[in-house]
């Protein structure tokens, strides 16, 4: 379509530059169900978004803008279907990189979940929430002496070894501690996924992980039997990518890890007990996006290791898989205000908002799409193809490419962006010197901050001057 000079005024949807961005939608106001929270209702008679039985303009009255809500009854119900979806022969280990507060903790641990964590700081949260350290799990490429200390003194169930200087430190804390650790292996089993495709050939060429194919897996196997007093070796893990929807990468993982396990039996007479297929599964972020039920996920999933398993012979190991934005994303939008709004004659219409690249980094750093609705009010005008931006001094500062908003979006409008509920909140920066927004948990109605807006004094508290 051509880009035609648009007629006057803001309606201008008969314009379409190149895009990803598709036809204008027939109804602009509609809120397609696999991308929103379970809660999100629009009120038939004001428009406005019912965010889990509260107003959002009331939220934005009470708290401000931009804000991280969370449907806390969605997240909870999604952590509960991984959890029984999985049964009582596998851990679902919440992954907290993608959003983790004491709140947070204390529900993945109501829920059953078990929970990975991969800091020191991380770690901290959890511990300030009072979550099991049996059931925590420890990842990272290059956790620190101290972190290590700190994960073994307070009995982490499990630490996910990744390199062979790793193995050497943690068997000295352990060995002068006095303490046997729990340690899985972490793999790079040679395959890559992310979205709808996967790679199994190469993808050896990347920071974490041991090598199963150019045996640096084996060595560290071998290293840590023979710190067999300080370091229990209880199975293997791999992970490999993020938003993934099918599951052709983990049955070739899963393939690649049960023959490890049977190497592991030839070489060391050692059955290994568990097996941790990783996080990555997929959510809907726009309509194009599809993931299929957990419980499919699941049965597929475990399907496949069973399979695997029994053609090698070796009994059926207690699987893992780590969800982060699974459980985290879908639960949570981000509410703004709309600031300005500037129509580009033949291009689009940009609607800046009072966030941006400090709360929601990943459009800018992997062009990640999101869906954005106008909440404080429903709209009969014509839909103008739009690009949502935040109020840093970068253009790259993008919040949603291409969005079909109302052309009458006005300032003073708010705006909700769905699916924000993972790697937002955790990936916030304070560039500009903007504050962090809060994280407000919402549940039958009533709010309750979970994380507090920033200060200025908590900006200022670290500038010593
Ligand atoms: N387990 C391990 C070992 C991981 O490294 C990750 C994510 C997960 C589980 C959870 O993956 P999930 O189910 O959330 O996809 N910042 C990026 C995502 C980075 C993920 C890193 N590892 C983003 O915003 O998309």
């Amino acid at each position: 379509m051509s880009r035609s000079a648009h007629p006057a005024g803001p309606r201008y949807a008969d314009v379409l530059p190149e895009g990803g961005h598709g036809a204008a939608p027939a109804d602009v106001n509609r809120l397609d169900r696999k991308i929103w929270p379970g809660g999100v209702v629009r009120d038939a008679g004001s428009g406005a978004l019912t965010f889990a039985g509260a107003d959002v303009r009331e939220l934005a009255r009470e708290y401000g803008t931009p804000a991280y809500l969370i449907d806390e009854d969605d997240w909870r119900r999604r952590a509960r279907e991984w959890v029984e979806a999985f049964g009582a022969d596998a851990d679902v280990f919440y992954a907290g990189k993608s959003f983790l507060s004491v709140a947070i903790a204390k529900w993945a641990a109501d829920e059953g979940l078990h929970l990975d964590v991969c800091s020191g700081g991380e770690l901290a949260v959890a511990l300030r929430a009072g979550f099991p350290a049996s059931r925590l799990g420890f990842h990272g490429n290059n956790k620190s002496v101290a972190e290590l200390e700190r994960a073994v003194d307070a009995g982490v169930g499990r630490i996910i070894v990744d390199s062979h200087d790793e193995i050497e430190r943690l068997a000295a804390i352990a060995a002068d501690r006095g303490v046997r650790q729990p340690v899985m292996v972490r793999v790079t089993a040679g395959v890559e996924a992310h979205t709808h495709e996967f790679i199994a050939t190469a993808h050896e060429d990347q920071k974490f992980g041991f090598s199963l194919a150019g045996g640096a897996a084996a060595d560290a196997v071998t290293r840590i039997l023979k710190h067999a007093e300080q370091l229990e070796l209880t199975g293997l893990h791999s992970h490999i990518g993020s938003q993934i929807f099918d599951t052709a990468g983990f049955e070739v993982a899963a393939h690649r890890l049960t023959e490890a396990l049977a190497a592991i039996r030839r070489d060391h007479g050692i059955e290994l007990p568990e097996l941790d297929l990783g996080g990555g599964l997929g959510i809907a972020y726009t309509e194009a996006d599809d993931p299929a039920p957990v419980a499919e996920i699941a049965a597929r999933l475990k399907e496949i290791v069973a399979r695997e398993c029994d053609a090698a012979g070796l009994a059926h190991p207690r699987l893992s898989v780590e969800p982060g934005r699974a459980i985290a994303g879908p639960p949570g939008i981000t509410l703004y205000e709309v600031g300005t709004v500037k129509p580009l004659p033949g291009l689009r219409t940009y609607v800046s908002v009072d966030g941006g690249m400090s709360d929601n980094i990943r459009t800018s750093l992997y062009d990640a799409e999101y869906t954005v609705s106008l909440v404080s009010r429903a709209s009969r005008a014509q839909a103008a193809l739009s690009r949502v931006v935040g109020k840093h001094c970068e253009s790259g500062d993008i919040v949603v490419r291409d969005a079909w908003l109302p052309g009458d979006t006005a300032p003073g409008d708010l705006l909700a962006v769905a699916a924000t509920g993972a790697y937002c909140r955790s990936m916030a920066s304070n560039y500009n010197h903007l504050l962090k927004p809060p994280v407000i948990a919402v549940k039958d109605g009533t709010a309750r901050v979970i994380v507090r807006r920033e200060t200025e004094d908590d900006l200022l508290g670290l500038d010593l001057g």
